[in-house]
């Protein structure tokens, strides 16, 4: 496992422990996310790195209870959604996405704003999970048929926040052997 320089950061660096002991949250209870929170996970999103600073998200806040069980309803892997008071559906806008070689960038660039909301709602109390619309076609278009997204807005991911019903902890990702240094 981690050596003893590392354990002593998670002991004593808020920061870092937020990093490494944020674990997905598929279970909630029944409080609501405050405005201020929300809009908290929001500005997390938005302070993520974008190739040339692109910025190509939009965020769809969801904390319509009959929307968030539709959404359930139609995503297989995104039922714990019927039970969240929210959920942030990360967005793609081609209209700042780059082009040739780079043109899958925004890609990374939201995923970027979407871990960047995963531990915002750690470090805030709440639990989340990163559930995955992009790039299958048919939970892309449930979700802009629910929620009136025009087809040129790609739905990438949506994340269902609440205040969570469980703690698990963290799955041991310590792989040294999967370190190479100065080349492969
Ligand atoms: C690209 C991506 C897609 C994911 N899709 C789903 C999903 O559709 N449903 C779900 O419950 N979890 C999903 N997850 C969460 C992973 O299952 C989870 O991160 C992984 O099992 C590791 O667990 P941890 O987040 O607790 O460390 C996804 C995570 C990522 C990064």
């Amino acid at each position: 496992m981690e050596n003893d320089f590392i354990a002593a950061l998670i002991e004593e660096n808020a920061a870092y422990r937020n990093i490494v002991e944020r674990t997905s949250v598929r279970r909630f209870n029944d409080q609501p996310v405050p405005a201020e929170l929300q809009q908290a996970l929001l500005h997390a999103a938005m302070s993520a790195p974008t190739g040339v600073n692109k910025q190509p998200w939009e965020f769809i806040l969801v904390d319509d209870k009959n929307l968030l069980s539709k959404l359930a309803e139609a995503l297989p892997y995104a039922k714990m959604t019927a039970q969240a008071p929210m959920a942030i559906v990360v967005c793609g806008n081609p209209d700042r996405f780059l082009d040739g070689e780079d043109a899958t960038l925004w890609e990374q660039d939201l995923s970027a704003a979407s871990e960047n909301i995963l531990l915002a709602a750690n470090a805030l109390g709440l639990g989340a999970v990163w559930t995955c619309l992009y790039p299958h076609h048919d939970r892309m278009e449930a979700v802009r048929r629910i929620l009136g997204i025009e087809e040129r807005i790609i739905p990438f991911n949506l994340i269902p926040v609440g205040h969570p019903l469980t703690n698990h902890a963290p799955m041991d990702k310590w792989h040294p052997e999967r370190v190479h240094y100065n080349g492969y």
